[in-house]
């Protein structure tokens, strides 16, 4: 294994209810609290009204930050930053999903940087401090609720990166509730389940030779999750299921499982890219891309792929070359998140090739990249010819 130091300050809480700790999570000087939220889903589904509950409960002043848009922008964080500094906030809370979240941490980074907050994502300036935050978590997809890790999009320049800085951009409480996530229609909790699967897929090619435990542990989630997964989409109000598939995607990036070896992370770096340009939600980008990743670098490491095929989705390998069963596992995939209905091919988002010299110029823009394979230029077309 490599040498690591693994420290993770975010505490969890999870379950049933447990919006009824939020008081006791607020830092005792606390006094004014800004609330972080999407386009208006926590006011339909009750999140919202349970929040405030509990947040009247602990004499804090509360204003609020609305709006926040799928694939966080820029924008947004500048409005949240404007109002933490002209209202003195000394407490962050993001109520909502993976976007909400990001776009807290940067701006309770942002709030206490005397430049841009671009100058963050971009990483041409680190954060002196950030405003404390935690976390309602109402989507299970990223795990941003238990990581350092931020995702902001500038519009404008059709820019979009993941940047963090530890400790700083960790929530310092999450409230994990999977009653909170029961309202999350059919598609969103598709992508979820795609993104998740995406983020144990990137850890599990590596190229460290020494991570046995890891590897089961990998293998062990991505079974469940694909075991689980349809039975929620039959049933998107059972507790259970819903319990299963959030406690997985916060274990899937919350660097528990990805200790003393360093994961891929290319196809990540790609669909960013895509996104950046044409604002599609991150796992349907994943669900086209990750295929005809893993299609491209199959030569890399064949028993890797025959590993999956035959541990993850139990492809049958008797009588067949090691290649052969490589394929069948990535034709599994296809079509196991086809059958959930996440899309195939970038014609389902109507995206051509058009703009494929923007994406690959925004994929390369700090260089070569991907620790299993390193790609260049070449590779990324290659990947998003793929992909039409
Ligand atoms: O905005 P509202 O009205 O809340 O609706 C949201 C949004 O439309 C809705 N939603 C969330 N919870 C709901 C719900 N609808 C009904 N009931 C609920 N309980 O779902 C839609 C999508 O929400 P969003 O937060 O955008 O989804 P997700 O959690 O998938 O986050 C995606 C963003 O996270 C970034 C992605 O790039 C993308 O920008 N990522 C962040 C990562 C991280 N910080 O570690 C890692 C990921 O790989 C990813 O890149
Ligand atoms: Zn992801």
């Amino acid at each position: 294994m490599d040498t690591f130091t693994f420290y993770n300050p975010t505490k969890l809480i999870f379950g049933k209810d447990q919006v009824e700790m939020l008081p006791e999570q607020l830092p005792k000087e606390t006094k004014k609290v800004l609330v972080v939220y999407g386009g208006g889903s926590i006011k339909k589904n009750g999140v919202y009204d349970n929040v405030m509950e509990q947040l009247n409960k602990s004499n804090v002043l509360v204003h609020e930050l609305a709006g926040v848009e799928p694939n966080p922008r820029l924008t947004t964080v500048r409005k949240g930053i404007d109002i933490c500094k002209k209202e003195g906030v000394d407490f962050l809370l993001a109520v909502g999903g993976g976007s909400v979240i990001d776009c807290t941490k940067t701006i309770a980074a942002g709030a206490k940087y005397s430049g841009d907050a671009w100058d963050l994502v971009t990483r041409q300036a680190t954060p002196d401090g950030a405003l404390p935050f935690g976390t309602v978590l109402t989507l299970a997809a990223t795990g941003s609720e238990m990581n350092g890790g931020a995702v902001i999009t500038n519009w404008e320049t059709n820019e979009k990166y993941g940047w963090g800085f530890a400790p700083y951009t960790y929530p310092t409480f999450s409230i994990l509730d999977p009653q909170n996530t029961m309202s999350v229609p059919r598609d969103q909790t598709v992508y979820g389940i795609v993104d998740m699967m995406s983020h144990l897929l990137e850890q599990y090619f590596h190229n460290n030779t020494q991570s046995p435990s890891q590897d089961e542990m990998v293998e062990g989630v991505l079974r469940t999750v694909i075991d689980t997964a349809p039975k929620l989409l039959d049933n998107l109000e059972s507790y259970e299921h819903r319990e299963t598939i959030l406690y997985a995607g916060t274990m899937a990036l919350n660097g528990m499982l990805q200790m003393g070896y360093r994961g891929d992370w290319a196809t990540h770096n790609i669909e960013h890219a895509v996104s950046a340009v044409h604002d599609i939600p991150h796992a349907g980008g994943l669900s086209i891309l990750f295929p005809n990743w893993m299609q491209h670098n199959l030569e890399v490491d064949v028993t890797r792929f025959a590993r999956l095929a035959t541990n993850v989705f139990h492809v049958n390998s008797e009588g067949k070359s090691e290649r052969q069963v490589a394929e069948e596992g990535i034709n599994e995939l296809r079509t196991f998140w086809s059958s959930l209905g996440a899309p195939e091919t970038l014609a389902y988002y109507d995206i051509n090739d058009d703009k494929f010299d923007v994406i690959i110029n925004r994929a390369m823009k700090r260089g070569a990249f991907g620790n299993f394979k390193s790609l260049e230029e070449n590779d990324v077309k290659e990947i998003l010819e793929m992909s039409k």
